[in-house]
């Protein structure tokens, strides 16, 4: 039987970064805002990007200017990396403007080329575009100097602490043994309820001041679940799923919660491990959505779902940014869609205590 594995599947899309960045640049330009002026009002020392993808959410220029500590965690291999390089060095009408120059801090922190001349107290009187060993190049990253400094860190890894990669990797199993679609659908109801969180990001518990989470919450509704019905389909067929479709409607809604919600409750789980006691998580979710043709809005029942489990987990900062609240309408690349943003708060661990329990 034929499936396609799951590292295969999560391959990087055939686009260079400057071509994203065109079509989805803009539905993300708001959470870049926002994050802006968070990052100044909270100068965080250290900040973790989950889900980083493309950067367009990610206001680089504001955590460099900041000297923070960088970790971008993305599960598509190398397309923040890619995306990085692109950013690094942006064309001004012919002045090219590196953001590394920005660093308040040791640029070299970002950049092992950087070139210290002239020396740090001329560079922050009057900051320079680029630096001295900057070589401009034809290609998307502009300078042929760069070199990774110690920041930022990509790291290649699952933001749901490997509840995603622990079903999907279960898949072609579950195919193999199934001898109708509905069959498949229902195995995958009891192994999707087992899912475990068995891969934690490489950071230590309570390290980072500050942790965005910009729409990725909505993708856990789409991922793994669509990796499933891809191979599904491989293994037996549109057409004779489709002929049992009543057989697995009637499932099919356990395995796509069962996923989203294990994922929301591991990420909470991982965001609040790292999170310093006074530090702040960036949260954003779609709360309703349009598609043409329809002139209606339709509630996306996950975000209610999913602020559910946030609340377990995190209590809400309502002053630091009080425009934060406000619902957003965004132009998205399929339709438009209202997001919620959050600022979150780490609840403190239940205190340890010797008395008995109260019995009622
Ligand atoms: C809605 S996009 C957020 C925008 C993204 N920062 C950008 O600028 O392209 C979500 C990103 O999270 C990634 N992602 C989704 N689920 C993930 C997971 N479980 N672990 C790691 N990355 C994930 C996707 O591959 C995508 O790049």
């Amino acid at each position: 039987m034929q499936t396609l594995d799951w590292n295969s599947y999560l391959k990087p899309p055939d686009i260079s970064p400057a071509e994203h960045k065109a079509v989805s640049g803009g539905a993300f330009a708001l959470h870049r805002d926002i994050i802006g002026k968070l990052c100044r009002i909270l100068r965080p020392r250290s900040v973790v990007c989950m889900g980083a993808g493309y950067l367009n959410d990610i206001p680089l220029d504001t955590f460099v200017a900041g000297d923070a500590d960088i970790y971008l965690v993305e599960w598509i291999d190398g397309i923040t990396e890619q995306a990085f390089r692109h950013d690094l060095v942006k064309n001004l009408e012919n002045r090219f403007v590196c953001l590394v120059c920005q660093c308040t801090g040791d640029p070299k922190k970002y950049c092992r080329n950087y070139g210290d001349e002239p020396p740090s107290p001329l560079r922050t009187a009057k900051p320079q575009d680029h630096c001295e060993n900057f070589v401009p190049t034809n290609g998307s990253a502009l300078c042929g100097n760069y070199a990774p400094g110690e920041f930022p860190r990509f790291l290649h890894a699952d933001v749901t602490g490997g509840v995603a990669g622990h079903f999907a990797r279960q898949v072609g199993a579950i195919l193999g043994r199934a001898q109708k679609p509905q069959h498949a659908f229902r195995e995958a109801v009891h192994v999707s309820a087992r899912a475990r969180a068995n891969a934690p990001l490489p950071l230590a518990d309570g390290s980072i001041d500050f942790i965005t989470s910009s729409m990725v919450a909505s993708q856990f509704d789409f991922e793994p679940y669509t990796y499933f019905l891809h191979n599904l389909y491989l293994r037996f067929g549109r057409e004779a799923t489709e002929r049992n479709i009543d057989a697995i409607n009637a499932v099919a809604g356990a395995l796509r919660d069962n996923l989203f919600l294990k994922q929301v409750e591991a990420h909470c789980r991982e965001m609040a491990r790292l999170l310093k006691p006074d530090g702040r998580v960036y949260f954003s979710i779609e709360a309703l959505h349009r598609s043409p043709p329809s002139d209606h809005w339709f509630y996306a029942e996950i975000a209610g779902k999913a602020l559910e489990i946030v609340a377990r987990h995190f209590l809400f900062d309502l002053d630091t940014l009080p425009e934060i609240i406000a619902p957003a309408r965004t132009d998205m690349v399929r339709g438009t869609s209202i997001v919620h943003s959050y600022l979150l708060v780490p609840k403190a661990p239940p205190e340890k205590t010797s008395a008995q329990p109260v019995l009622s």
